[in-house]
């Protein structure tokens, strides 16, 4: 069966924990010339398309699939127009015929739910309005490589707990068994299927989930403390308007003085510094944001190898 990863709670826990695995081999043996570490040897193309700005995402998909022994086509959204020029459901089938995988990153999950339709081949997320899974495998990456293990630790997202982070802390930390508590302002309330469907999840995976509005209660004790940007792409419009409720979640070091002692602070960046994250705290030693950048290459290196190896149609 074809699989995709189009949210995060697409991989059960024991696939998590797999792909997480994977990608601590692969980092640890970075140019292994074995087939299995390059399955898409041949080259294999795989599709990277882009409808919104990108840095961390092109180069390290750009990077990963040609270590992979493949060949990256990267697709600019602006010339493609996907569904405008041509639905989304027939460029799917256009682009299924010749690659191996797609990579999309995208506004709606409903358009990457309609390419993982048509596509006959998997289909995966890099980041849209709703999720941004791949960026939660090369954060939990970078956790598993800090502390002894996932489950049972504690994470505070802090930011738009509305946004694309917000909700993959929750539905991927509770996969792994993390306790999630997500903080922002009113009006900024994650998706509440979301919440729901993380909650669920927890209880099967002795974690939790939780909108907490008080940031320094978010905080509280917290192992990984996460923020990411105020102003999530598509949102540029609301910038003014964001600035002043957002203050107090600001990660500086005076809120993380509630935190755990050995807290570690990640951001998926771009950062905006003095805006949601202090200069002291990201350029400082809790900071893991270097390696949680470098973890997207092989985080997402695992996940191709898993989607296309293991579970990659016939094609
Ligand atoms: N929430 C941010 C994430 C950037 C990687 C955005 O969607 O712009």
């Amino acid at each position: 069966m074809i699989r995709h990863f189009l949210r995060d709670d697409d991989l059960s826990p024991a696939e998590q924990a797999e792909v997480l695995a994977l990608a601590q081999d692969m980092k640890r043996d970075r140019f292994a010339a074995s087939i299995s570490r390059r399955p898409l040897d041949g080259p294999r193309t795989v599709a990277v398309l882009f409808d919104k700005p990108t840095l961390r995402t092109q180069v390290s998909f750009t990077t990963g699939i040609a270590e992979l022994g493949g060949f990256p086509m990267v697709v600019d959204g602006n010339l493609a127009k996907i569904g405008v020029r041509e639905s989304v459901a027939d460029t799917a089938r256009v682009l299924g015929r010749q690659v191996a995988a797609v990579v999309w990153r995208t506004y709606e999950q409903s358009r990457l739910e309609e390419m993982a339709e048509f596509a006959g081949v998997p289909v995966v997320n890099a980041l849209t309005d709703q999720f941004h899974p791949c960026q939660l495998l090369a954060d939990l990456l970078t956790i598993t490589e800090h502390k002894p293990a996932l489950a049972g630790l504690t994470v505070a997202f802090l930011g738009d707990s509305a946004c694309n982070m917000s909700h993959s802390y929750l539905l991927a930390g509770a996969t792994a068994g993390m306790h999630v508590r997500v903080s922002g302002p009113a009006g900024y309330e994650p998706d509440p299927d979301v919440l729901a469907k993380a909650q669920s999840l927890a209880q099967a995976t002795g974690g939790s989930a939780s909108y907490v509005l008080d940031p320094k209660e978010a905080v509280t004790g917290a192992d990984v403390v996460a923020t990411d940007t105020w102003v999530s792409m598509g949102k540029e419009d609301e910038a003014e308007q964001r600035f002043a409720p957002f203050q107090t979640y600001a990660v500086t070091d005076d809120l993380l003085a509630a935190a755990a002692d050995d807290v570690a602070v990640l951001h998926c960046l771009p950062a905006y510094r003095g805006k949601e994250i202090a200069a002291e705290v990201i350029d400082g030693p809790r900071s893991l944001v270097w390696e949680e950048a470098e973890n997207r290459l092989h985080a997402q290196k695992a996940l191709l190898t898993w989607l296309i190896h293991h579970h990659g149609g016939e094609r």
